[in-house]
C-alpha cells in the first residue's frame, strides 16, 4: 500500500503540495485529476522519491519513501510512466524493453508481449517509427519490465486519438486484472478515465478537494467547474 500522510512538497520557496493524505491499496485503480499546475506530477514524483523538499510521511508497504531513493523504490515495486513518449527512438521495440528490464527479470518480456501483442508483432521495429499511441504503449511496457506492484502513469493518453485512448485504458484494465498491479493514473481525459477507475482524487492548487468513489465524482453536478 502506498500511503501519504500530511505531505507537503516544495520547490525552493514555492509550496506545490500541502497537507496531502491518501492511500492506494494493493490492486486498486485510482485516477488523479486537476488543472495544470495543480500538483499532479509532483504528487507522483513524491511517491517515487523524486522530490527533494518533502515534509510529512510517504510509505510503500510500510517502508519510508525518502528523497533520492527512486532506484530502490523501483526495486520495491513502484513503476512509473513519465509524461511524454519516453522511449529510445533509435532502438527497436525489443531493445527498449530489454533495457528497461536490465536490472530486473528479463523473462518478464513474454508477459509484456502478452499484455501488448502489438509490441510482439513490432518487436524488431525502430521505436521512433511507431505511432504516438504505439510509443506510449511501449513506454508502459517498459515500466512493466520492472514488475511493478503499483504503476503510476503521468497523462499517458495526452495527444492520442480517442480510439487509441480507449486501447490504452483497456490495456491498463488488463494489466490490473491479470497481474493485480495497482494503477495510479494522472489524466486529462476525465470522463473516459472515470469509467476505468474505482476511485478518484481531485487536486486543486496543491490540495486534495475530492477523494472518493469515481461514481460519486461522476455524479457531482459541478464536476466540470473543478477542472
Ligand atoms: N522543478 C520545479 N521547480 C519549480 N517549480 C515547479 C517545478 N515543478 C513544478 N513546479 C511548480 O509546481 C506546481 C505543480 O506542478 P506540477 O506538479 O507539474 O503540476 P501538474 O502536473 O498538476 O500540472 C506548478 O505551479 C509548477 O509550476
Ligand atoms: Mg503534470
Amino acid at each position: 500500500m502506498l500511503e501519504f500522510r500530511n505531505v507537503e512538497a516544495r520547490y525552493g520557496g514555492f509550496t506545490a503540495l500541502r497537507d496531502i493524505t491518501f492511500n492506494v491499496r494493493p490492486g486498486e485503480r485510482v485516477a488523479i485529476f486537476g488543472h495544470n499546475g495543480a500538483g499532479k506530477t509532483t504528487l507522483l514524483r513524491c511517491g517515487l522519491g523524486d522530490v527533494d523538499e518533502v515534509a510529512g510521511t510517504i510509505t510503500y508497504n510500510n517502508e519510508a519513501i525518502v528523497p533520492g531513493s527512486v532506484y530502490r523504490n523501483a526495486r520495491r515495486g513502484l513503476g512509473f510512466v513519465p509524461q511524454g513518449h519516453n522511449v529510445f527512438r533509435d532502438l527497436s521495440v525489443a531493445q527498449n524493453l530489454k533495457i528497461a528490464g536490465l536490472l530486473h527479470d528479463q523473462a518478464y518480456i513474454s508477459e509484456v508481449y502478452r499484455l501488448f501483442p502489438m509490441l510482439l508483432v513490432r518487436r524488431t521495429q525502430i521505436a521512433g517509427s511507431l505511432s504516438g499511441g504505439q510509443q506510449q504503449m511501449l513506454a508502459v511496457g517498459m515500466a512493466l519490465m520492472t514488475k511493478p506492484t503499483t504503476l503510476m502513469l503521468d497523462e499517458p493518453t495526452t495527444g492520442l486519438a480517442p480510439i487509441i485512448v480507449q486501447d490504452m485504458f483497456r490495456s491498463l484494465m488488463e494489466i490490473n486484472r491479470t497481474t493485480g498491479t495497482a494503477i495510479v493514473l494522472v489524466e486529462q481525459n476525465v470522463a473516459a478515465a472515470l469509467r476505468i477507475v474505482e476511485r478518484a482524487i481531485v487536486l486543486k492548487t496543491g490540495g486534495i478537494i475530492f477523494d472518493g468513489q469515481s461514481a460519486d465524482l461522476a455524479r457531482h453536478e459541478d464536476l466540470w467547474s473543478w477542472f
